[in-house]
C-alpha cells in the first residue's frame, strides 16, 4: 500500500492542530502508520528541505521549521501521496482553496500550517528521513471487536 509522509509545522502544533488534521485523514479512510511530536535539528531540517538550498528563502525555512515542535506522520492508503496533497491544498494559503487544511488555516506561504511527500520518490526519502522501518505498523482494523 502506498505510503506518505506528512509533517504538522510548528504553527500547526502551537495553534492546536494536530487533533483537527488527524481527524481529516482518518475520516478520509487512510491510516496511520506512525506518528511523532519531535523537535528538528538544523541539520535533519537542511537535509530534509536539501532541494530547496539555493532559494532565496531556505534560511528563513530552516529557522521556522526548526523553531518549535513538529508533528511528523506516516500515512498509508491507495493514492495516499497526490490525495494528501489535494487534502493539503496550494502552498500559498491565499491561493488554497476553502475546504482545503491550508485554506482553512494556513496564513503565509511560510506558515502553511503542513508539509506533504509531492512524490513516491520524495515519500521514500522523507519517510526514511524521520522514522525507521520498525517504527511503521501495518495492521487490519476490526470494529467489530470493540463495538456492539
Ligand atoms: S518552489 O520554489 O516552488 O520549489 O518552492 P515551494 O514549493 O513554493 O515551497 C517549498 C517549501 O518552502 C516553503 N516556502 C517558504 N518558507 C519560508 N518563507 C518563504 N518565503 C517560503 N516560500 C516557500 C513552502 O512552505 C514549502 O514548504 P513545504 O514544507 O515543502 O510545503
Amino acid at each position: 500500500m502506498e505510503k506518505t509522509f506528512l509533517m504538522i509545522k510548528p504553527d500547526g502544533v502551537q495553534r492546536n492542530l494536530v487533533g483537527e488534521i488527524v481527524t481529516r485523514f482518518e475520516k478520509k479512510g487512510f491510516q496511520l502508520s506512525a506518528a511523532k511530536l519531535m523537535q528538528i535539528s538544523n541539520e535533519l531540517a537542511e537535509e530534509h528541505y536539501g532541494e530547496h538550498k539555493d532559494k532565496p528563502f531556505f534560511g528563513e525555512l530552516v529557522d521556522f521549521i526548526t523553531s518549535g515542535p513538529v508533528f511528523a506522520m506516516v500515512w498509508e492508503g491507495e493514492n495516499v501521496i497526490a490525495t494528501a496533497r489535494q487534502m493539503m491544498g496550494k502552498t500559498n494559503p491565499q491561493e488554497a482553496a476553502p475546504g482545503t487544511i491550508r485554506g482553512d488555516f494556513g496564513l503565509t506561504v511560510g506558515k502553511n500550517v503542513i508539509h506533504g511527500s509531492d512524490s513516491s520518490e520524495s515519500a521514500e526519502r522523507e519517510i526514511n528521513l524521520f522514522f525507521n522501518q520498525n517504527d511503521l505498523l501495518s495492521f487490519t482494523k476490526d470494529d467489530q471487536k470493540w463495538i456492539y
